[in-house]
């Protein structure tokens, strides 16, 4: 397994590959691995056979952060990342430093500043760095309501990891639904040759969906975190057979989800799959969102009811 951190060398081995007709499938991460992402990279490598290559990239992109969001203390264990990439057959690993990614913005890496709001909106971007690439539609509800900078950081950054990876196909999680729906629309829109596979959510054997910020959560936190879950599970119950009013819905499971005394919900929403419009009506086939804080810790959890 190689690992690099220049976009010079990445994209020289990107294009290399290229002209030998070698296939790439790429799986970017911001590291702090668990079983969901080491899913991706097993499904990364089914899709390009033993012939191809899998890179995964290591990247806390501080575009995707809100200012007043976690970005400092995002957890971070490159040492373990990589024993568990080189175990589960990745053949490169790409780790960029904040200076390589957004140059000119010395020292501590980016700061997010906000630019003057007749310019961009109250965006944050990193110091010398002026274009981004924005989704006008998908990305203005559910997450992209609670997080309004958010998108813009992960479809910039995204975009930027496509430029340099070359990939042929790229696997993100339907843990982040919102995330793949987002990128999907990008890479159409923008004529990416990129196809975009999204892989089912892993959890933990009680429901909670994995991820890295689970690591914040001490042992009652942990034991209520399952609480998105159980939401879920009943949502699902109460549309199995019938039509439910949204609203009702809404005020229902928030109910039950603050019967969870550590648990305050963030939102919670029904959405059409496919268009990720907003329902007034749940049944069968409807997609549900949530995120709940649980303590000072952001979860998040979707799945098609
Ligand atoms: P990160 O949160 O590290 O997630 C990397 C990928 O792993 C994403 O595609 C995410 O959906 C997927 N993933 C997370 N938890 C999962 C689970 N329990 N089961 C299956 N897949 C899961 O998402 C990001 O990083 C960033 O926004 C990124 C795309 C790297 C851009 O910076």
């Amino acid at each position: 397994m190689q690992i690099v951190s220049s976009i010079a060398a990445m994209r020289r081995l990107a294009k290399k590959w290229q002209r030998a007709g070698t296939r790439i499938s790429f799986v970017p991460t911001m590291g702090y691995l668990h079983a969901g992402h080491l899913s991706l990279v097993k499904r990364a490598r089914q899709a390009v056979g033993k012939h191809g290559e899998v890179v995964v990239s290591i990247y806390v992109n501080p575009m995707q952060f809100g200012p007043k969001e976690d970005l400092a203390k995002y957890p971070r264990d490159l040492k373990r990342d990589l024993k568990l990439f080189r175990e589960a057959g990745v053949d490169v690993v790409f780790t960029p430093s904040d200076d390589e990614m957004y140059p000119g913005n010395s020292g501590t890496g980016v700061r997010p500043v906000r630019s003057p709001k007749k310019l961009t909106g109250e965006t944050p971007v990193p110091l010398q760095f002026s274009t981004c690439v924005v989704e006008e539609k998908l990305s203005r509800t559910m997450e992209g309501a609670s997080r309004p900078t958010h998108f813009r950081g992960v479809t910039t950054v995204v975009a930027k990891l496509f430029n340099i990876v070359l990939p042929d196909v790229a696997v993100f999680g339907q843990k982040d639904f919102q995330q793949a729906a987002v990128i999907k629309r990008m890479v159409a829109d923008l004529n990416f040759p990129v196809k975009i596979i999204v892989a089912p959510t892993l959890r933990e054997p009680d429901g909670l969906a994995m991820s890295s910020r689970n690591k914040f959560l001490d042992a009652e936190q942990r034991a209520q975190a399952v609480i998105l879950f159980h939401a879920l599970r009943a949502a699902k119950a109460a549309v199995k057979t019938k039509v439910v009013p949204a609203q009702r819905l809404q005020a229902d499971l928030k109910v039950f989800i603050t019967a969870a005394p550590l648990a305050r919900l963030d939102y919670v929403g029904f959405f059409d799959p496919e268009t990720l419009e907003l329902v007034k009506q749940v049944k069968s086939g409807t997609q549900m969102a949530l995120a709940v804080f649980i303590g000072k810790t952001r979860l998040i959890d979707n799945e098609k009811l």
